[in-house]
């Protein structure tokens, strides 16, 4: 049955807002998607068909589509290119969540948790290779290249994450690092794809990746406060799975750069010994350090060099929009 993206329970009303210069195409963008996964084979089709039943946020064509409004006019290549990106995310999502061994994903159980690991390896290629042939339905190379090159980068984080698994001395500026391949290359890519098809000049590229990029990294520490703080029916998915994987995150790296030598050879303790009651015993860690506040306000100083970046753009209601998003990835809570 077709729902309008407009009326997806998965949307927090301050995203439908946002999304509504690009509305209809979103929908197309829905359409498009539901058109793509489709298979000849039962199970293949289900398999195909489950990550996307309730839907994320779909943030990355919607970044697509806007940053195309914001440089010039959206297109139809911009909704199949939007397609694409969601296609790559929601791969990375369901490779993620066998790493993290998740049992939640957008409102429903994982691929690794309802079928198991091996259907989630082949079902997160089967997605990247849905993507590329996309891509590659728009012109001679350009998108296609773009969206591998951000591809490559994503997996490069997210080897340098699992290399540095247990590794509480990660530098902050190396987690910075670290996220911006995993999470700020695909917003950038979806913000280079939308200004250079919507004839954006030089300039006017290289400020909507700066946007992208700085956006996606605001984003992920957002998304990794949630996971110490936030709460997994809004949510949505697993949370709490970084401490269970030894994921050294903003406000764990601030708070063992602040602590007394003792104090620290007692936190590194927690984090070797208890599970589930991590969470909680860290929390007063945090408050006494000011560690979220430190997290959300370098999340916040990223959103602001991102909102810096729009200048070059004149007022458009999708200016707006990409300007409402910083507000909105460093607030969410889902
Ligand atoms: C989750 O991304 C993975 C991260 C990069 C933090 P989203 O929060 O955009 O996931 P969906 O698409 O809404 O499910
Ligand atoms: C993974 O980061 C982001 C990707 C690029 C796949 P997380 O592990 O924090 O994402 P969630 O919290 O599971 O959505
Ligand atoms: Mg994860
Ligand atoms: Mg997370």
């Amino acid at each position: 049955m077709k729902q309008a993206l407009n009326s997806c329970p998965t949307i927090p009303p301050t995203l439908r807002e946002l999304y509504a210069p690009v509305r209809d195409e979103l929908d197309a963008v829905e359409d498009l998607l539901r058109a793509e996964l489709v298979s000849d084979y039962p199970f293949v089709d289900l398999l195909a068909k489950h990550g996307f039943r309730l839907g994320g946020k779909r943030l990355r064509p919607a970044l697509v589509l806007l940053s195309a409004g914001a440089a010039g006019s959206v297109r139809p290549e911009h909704v199949k290119l939007a397609a694409s990106t969601e296609l790559i995310h929601t791969a990375t999502l369901i490779h993620d969540d066998v790493l993290d061994e998740a049992e939640l994903r957008r409102h429903l159980d994982t691929v690794n948790a309802r079928w198991d690991n091996e259907a989630s390896v082949l079902l997160g290629d089967y997605l990247f290779s849905r993507s590329i042939c996309l891509a590659a339905s728009v012109d001679g190379g350009y998108a296609c290249r773009a969206i591998g090159e951000a591809a490559r980068v994503m997996c490069e984080g997210e080897l340098r994450q699992v290399q540095n698994r247990g590794n509480y001395s990660l530098s902050e500026a190396d987690y910075l690092d670290i996220i911006a391949g995993k999470t700020g290359a695909l917003l950038a890519c979806c913000c280079r794809l939308g200004a250079h098809y919507a004839g954006a000049s030089d300039e006017q590229g290289t400020a909507m990746v700066g946007y992208g990029e700085q956006l996606g990294i605001a984003f992920q520490i957002a998304d990794d406060l949630l996971d110490l703080t936030g709460n997994e029916s809004t949510a949505g998915k697993s949370l709490g799975t970084d401490l269970l994987k030894q994921k050294a995150t903003l406000p764990l790296i601030r708070l063992l750069a602040a602590a007394a030598e003792d104090e620290r050879e007692a936190l590194l303790a927690v984090l070797s010994n208890s599970r589930e009651s991590r969470r909680d015993t860290l929390e007063s860690w945090f408050a006494r350090y000011g560690a979220l506040e430190y997290a959300r306000e370098t999340a916040r100083r990223l959103t602001r060099r991102a909102l810096s970046q729009l200048a070059v753009f004149p007022p458009s209601p999708a200016r707006a929009s990409l300007e409402g998003l910083c507000e909105f990835v460093v607030s969410r809570r889902q």
